[in-house]
C-alpha cells in the first residue's frame, strides 16, 4: 500500500461520510479528519457568544481566533479552545446554523489551512463537502457517497432519538434539506462532487457493504492498492 494514502470522502448530510470514514481509517491505519466537526464548533461558538450567524466580520474575526483539536485517539474529543465540545456540536440548533458560517469564505480559509497542516502528519481519510475538489484536490481516491433524501433524514432521525433528542422525521428531512441546498448553492467551494470522484449511492446499503467497496477500489488502483 502506498505509503501517506490520502483518502477524500464527500457529500451530502448523512450520506453516511463519518461512519465509512472511520471504517477505513481504521482498516488502513490511517488518520481521520472530520472537517464538518471544524464547521461545528465555529457556529457552536458563535451561538455560545451570542454573535449574530449574518455578522460575517465579527464570525470570520472569532474563526480566527479559536483553537480547534481533532483527538485521533478512538474516543475522537473534539475540542474548541480547550473545551470538550463533543456532543455539544451534534444539536440541532448547530445543524441548523452551521451551513450559515460554512459560506464564509475566510473562515473557510481558516479551517481549510488547519484541514491541511493535519493531512500533512500522514496518511489520512478526510470526509467533508469539499475535500475532493478543494482541500486535498491531489487525494488518491475520491469518493462521493449518496443515498435518498428519505433515507439520509431516517438515519439522522434514529441517532437523534438515540442520543434523546425527540425531533420529527419530518423536521429532522426538512432542516436537512435545508441545509445541503445552502452547501450547494453558496459560492465558494460549493457541494459538488469533483469531476474525477467515484460516485456511491448508498442508499438501501449496510456500512459494512460500503466500506468493502471502497477497501476494494483502492486494492484495484495499481499505483495505490
Ligand atoms: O454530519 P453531517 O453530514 O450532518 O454534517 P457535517 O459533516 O458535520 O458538516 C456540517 C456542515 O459543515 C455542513 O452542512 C457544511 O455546511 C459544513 N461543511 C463544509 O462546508 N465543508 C466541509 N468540508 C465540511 C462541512
Ligand atoms: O457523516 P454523515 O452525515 O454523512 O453520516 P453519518 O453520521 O456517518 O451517518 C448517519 C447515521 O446513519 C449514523 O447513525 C450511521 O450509523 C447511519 N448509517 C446507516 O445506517 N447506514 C449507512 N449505510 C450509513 C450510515
Amino acid at each position: 500500500m502506498k505509503k501517506n494514502l490520502q483518502i477524500a470522502i464527500d457529500g451530502p448530510a448523512g450520506a453516511g461520510k463519518s461512519t465509512i470514514a472511520k471504517a477505513i481509517a481504521k482498516r488502513l491505519e490511517l488518520f481521520y479528519v472530520d472537517t464538518g466537526a471544524m464547521y461545528r464548533a465555529i457556529a457552536y461558538k458563535a451561538l455560545n457568544l451570542n454573535i449574530p450567524l449574518k455578522q460575517e466580520e465579527d464570525i470570520t474575526r472569532m474563526a480566527r481566533q479559536t483553537d480547534i483539536t481533532l483527538e485521533h485517539s478512538e474516543a475522537r474529543r473534539v475540542f474548541c479552545d480547550g473545551l470538550d465540545v463533543t456532543e455539544a456540536i451534534r444539536s440541532p440548533e448547530v445543524s441548523r446554523s452551521v451551513s450559515v458560517i460554512a459560506a464564509y469564505p475566510e473562515v473557510r480559509e481558516r479551517l481549510v489551512e488547519l484541514q491541511r497542516q493535519e493531512a500533512g502528519r500522514g496518511g489520512v481519510v478526510m470526509d467533508g463537502r469539499d475535500i475532493g475538489t478543494y482541500v486535498l484536490p491531489d487525494a488518491d481516491l475520491k469518493v462521493f457517497l449518496t443515498a435518498s433524501s428519505e433515507e439520509r433524514a431516517k438515519r439522522r432521525w434514529l441517532e437523534l432519538q438515540q442520543s434523546g433528542k425527540r425531533l420529527s422525521l419530518d423536521e429532522v428531512q426538512k432542516d436537512m434539506e435545508a441545509r445541503d441546498h445552502h452547501d450547494q448553492q453558496r459560492a465558494v467551494s460549493p457541494l459538488v462532487p469533483a469531476s474525477d470522484a467515484i460516485i456511491l449511492d448508498t442508499t438501501g446499503l449496510q456500512v459494512e457493504e460500503i466500506v468493502e467497496r471502497i477497501l476494494n477500489l483502492i486494492k484495484n488502483k495499481p499505483e495505490i492498492g
